[in-house]
């Protein structure tokens, strides 16, 4: 088995799929409204400690541990004890299941690649996304009937992803990396530039740094930037583990992963700059404050974003078609790192090959995404994602490094890591994969529990929320004990 393994071709290949997987929508659309609504500049202290303390130390854990285990992580975790195979199988169920609907989000967004040519959102964005495009029916129960542009969309991007994974590790994920991430650099900073220059921008930008210190005496706020750490850096996937189970035995792991980090958190702060500065002016231009124009998520890419377009002076469709076409590149060269995460658990636990495992994947994954491309489909998405992100990444991270630091021995990840890598780890290392992180997540993830039960989400009726999230959640870690416990014919 072991020399048939794929493996990357190149140090640099590995560090820009690493970066791919990490750099996503939630850089282009989460990181700066979240420092702008928690306090500004000041968002960084927190921001930059979670980086430290929990979003390298854990991503070097899981890099660590894939490089030494060298497979996926249900059989990563096998080699922990049998009795863990489930907590790698959940970290892939949940990579699948947000694969389902981001991928979705990379539908919409190639879709308004199209539009750009001729602004086809027309001069009313928010009416536009909601009704003719998305004829959303408000309620996760009313399907009504499939959009069809949507899922034809849907389909496609499901082909793109196919198409490079079948391609293999370095034949595939690492080929499209090289293209995808020079140009997706390219296109932000084009982006950015035009962004800081437009008239008015200057508002927008100072409304994102400047430091409000009185909001980071705030728990929530902390505990916001865990989670949007482990988020970026796409953490708790299986999907470091997976990339990292494909490097040659020499490889500096350890370097390449703060590289991958601070490149992630870079991009963010640029980013941030940039759509700051087009909100600022479109502020300027409609004469109202920044707070009424500031958003995140699919209302700041799809419909706020649409109208400052609208607004440009000129070459409005260039900018439209960059915009979108940087938050699809973006998004594809991360859904390819989570479906690589099922692939590759999929070929070293049921020995399949490649090309059967991505078509399963991808056939079973497209399915399970046609409610979404449905009138009720925003919903539905809406609240999944929440979930997903509450109970899925956080609390497989925090019982990841629970496992790995006292059923396993972290002295073995770090002397398989150490002895080829410039940068070292040890005490400090292993006391915030030990203790802080566990702590600091522990804590967040209580808060989240409580206010979940405290209020139902989103303002959806009770059932949508049950049937979309609570069971969504439970369906997914029963399947993921169930997969746990299963006979292996491999070992
Ligand atoms: N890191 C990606 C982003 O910021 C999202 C992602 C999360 C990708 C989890 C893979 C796994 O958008």
């Amino acid at each position: 088995m072991e020399q048939n393994r794929d493996q990357w071709g190149s140090r640099v290949g590995f560090v820009l799929a690493a970066i791919g997987s990490a750099v996503g929508l939630g850089n282009i659309w989460r990181f700066a409204y979240m420092a702008y609504e928690n306090g500004g500049g000041a968002f960084l202290f927190p921001y930059i400690f979670a980086l430290l303390t929990a979003g390298i130390p854990l991503l070097l854990l899981e890099m660590g541990f894939g490089f030494f285990t060298r497979t996926s992580a249900p059989s990563s975790f096998r080699k922990v004890g049998k009795k863990f195979e489930w907590v790698g199988w959940w970290s892939v169920l949940v990579a699948f299941t947000v694969t389902v609907y981001y991928i979705v989000i990379i539908a919409w967004s190639l879709l308004f690649v199209f539009e750009s040519f001729s602004l086809g959102w027309t001069a009313d964005p928010e009416g536009f996304f909601f009704g003719e495009f998305l004829g959303f029916s408000g309620s996760a129960f009313t399907l009504g009937g499939i959009q069809w542009k949507i899922f034809f969309a849907l389909l496609a991007v499901w082909i793109i992803n196919y198409v490079i994974i079948a391609g293999g590790v370095e034949k595939g994920i690492e080929k499209a990396s090289k293209i995808f991430m020079p140009l997706l650099a390219l296109m932000v900073l084009i982006i950015v530039l035009r962004g800081v220059t437009l008239p008015g921008a200057m508002e927008g930008v100072k409304a994102f740094v400047t430091p409000d210190f009185s909001k980071i005496l705030d728990f929530n706020i902390w505990v916001g930037a865990y989670g949007q750490i482990f988020f970026t850096l796409s953490l708790g996937f299986g999907i470091m583990i997976a990339y990292s189970s494909y490097l040659p035995k020499k490889s500096d792991v350890i370097k390449n992963g703060v590289i991958a980090a601070f490149a992630d958190a870079a991009f963010s702060i640029i980013t941030g700059i940039g759509v700051f500065g087009v909100l600022g002016y479109m502020a300027a231009e409609q004469g109202v404050g920044i707070a009424d124009v500031a958003t995140s998520g699919i209302g700041l890419a799809f419909i706020a974003f649409p109208q400052a377009i609208n607004l440009l002076p000129a070459l409005s469709q260039v900018f439209g078609l960059l915009f979108f076409l940087s938050l699809t590149v973006a998004g594809l060269s991360s859904s390819v790192s989570l479906i690589e995460s099922v692939v590759s658990s999929l070929i070293d636990n049921f020995s399949l090959s490649r090309k059967k495992a991505v078509t399963v994947v991808s056939i079973v994954g497209f399915l399970m995404g046609l409610p979404m491309v449905t009138q009720g489909g925003l919903a539905i998405l809406d609240i999944f994602d929440h979930f997903v992100n509450i109970f899925g990444l956080l609390t497989v991270g925090f019982v990841e490094m629970l496992v790995l630091s006292y059923a396993f021995d972290l002295d073995k990840i770090k002397d398989n890591m150490n002895p080829t890598s410039d940068l070292q780890v040890g005490t400090t290392w292993k006391t915030m994969v030990k203790f802080v992180s566990p702590v600091l997540i522990g804590i967040g993830l209580i808060q989240n529990v409580i206010s979940e039960f405290a209020t139902v989400y989103g303002g959806y009726p009770l059932s949508e929320v049950i049937t979309f999230g609570w069971l969504a959640v439970a369906l997914v870690l029963l399947f993921a004990i169930y997969l746990g416990q299963r006979e292996n014919t491999i070992v």
